[in-house]
């Protein structure tokens, strides 16, 4: 499938989202949110990808939020339509089953920094810089930031972020958990890489399972969750791979994962 604002490369079991607007640093305009829908709605069906890497186009930017001049243009009713599908899109990822790891190459701002959060894990080379300034247009993060950055980090930076409009660099990013690491740029995307392919090297039905019982943290009690997790646990002892995984153990061999 052709997009106009994405460039969708396959590398092995992974795939490379690029968001590709870099004259406007990858700001998010209606297109490119509905191919972003698009295409990870393409990519949760898709067997033989087990991993996902979310970039920007360019040295400068991830992605620096939403289009400023389609914003300017809503009104009451039009902002909560425009903030409910924003949720959805960000929910399609974070709930996509197959790891996705943010690549964040530069400015994350705005929806940037909120789609770097729906992401399970986020490295950034060390010009990124994150940021929620929504504060500075007279609106707030409107795509689950404010609920995914409080969850995130501690919530009184989480609110200082959200209320002063700051940007913070890579380093602060790392030293707060916003993020995971951080590289040169040069090296970002063959660490992500790296990452992926050992990610995808795992049972996946494993990895999936696990995906899903971490997601599920914030939506229940503690009691619930471990409920879940039993669940999960319990379907991945159905598993062929969980067979094999423990059988090569013992048998002091590398495991041969069939994925099933
Ligand atoms: N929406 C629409 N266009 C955007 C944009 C956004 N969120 N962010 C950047 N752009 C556009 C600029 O308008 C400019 O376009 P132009 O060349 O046609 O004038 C181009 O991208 C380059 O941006 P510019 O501002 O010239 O780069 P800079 O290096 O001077 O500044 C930023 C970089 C990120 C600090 C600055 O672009 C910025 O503050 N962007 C908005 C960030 C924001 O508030 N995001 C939250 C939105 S909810």
């Amino acid at each position: 499938m052709n997009y106009q604002n994405l460039i969708v490369e396959f590398k092995a079991k992974t795939a490379v989202v690029t968001i590709n607007r870099p004259d406007k640093l990858n700001a998010l305009n209606k297109l490119t949110m509905e191919e972003l829908y698009s295409v990870f709605s393409m990519l949760k069906n898709d067997g033989n990808i087990y991993v996902v890497i979310l970039t920007g186009a360019g040295e400068k930017a991830f992605v620096a939020g939403a289009d400023i001049s389609e914003l300017n243009q809503l009104d009451m009713i039009a902002g909560r339509e425009f903030s409910e599908r924003g949720q959805q899109v960000f929910n399609l990822i974070e709930n996509l089953d197959k790891p996705v790891i943010a690549a964040v190459n530069g400015f994350a701002l705005g929806g940037g920094c909120e789609l770097s959060l729906a992401c399970h894990i986020r490295i950034a080379s060390q010009n990124a810089k994150f940021g929620q300034p929504e504060v500075n247009l007279g609106i707030i993060p409107g795509y689950g930031g404010t609920q995914r950055l409080t969850r995130l980090i501690n919530s009184g930076r989480a609110m200082e972020l959200i209320l002063t409009g700051d940007m913070i660099d890579a380093n602060e990013a790392l030293r707060i958990g916003l993020v995971n690491h951080v590289y040169p740029q040069n090296e970002l995307m063959d660490k992500a890489l790296e990452m992926a392919n050992k990610i995808s090297s795992k049972a996946v039905p494993a990895v999936r399972l696990a995906v899903k019982s971490v997601n599920i943290v914030d939506e229940v009690s503690s009691k619930e969750g471990q409920l879940y997790e039993a669940a999960m646990f319990a379907l991945c002892c159905g598993t062929e791979d969980f067979k094999e995984g423990t059988k090569a153990f013992l048998e002091k061999r590398k495991p041969e994962f069939k994925n099933k």
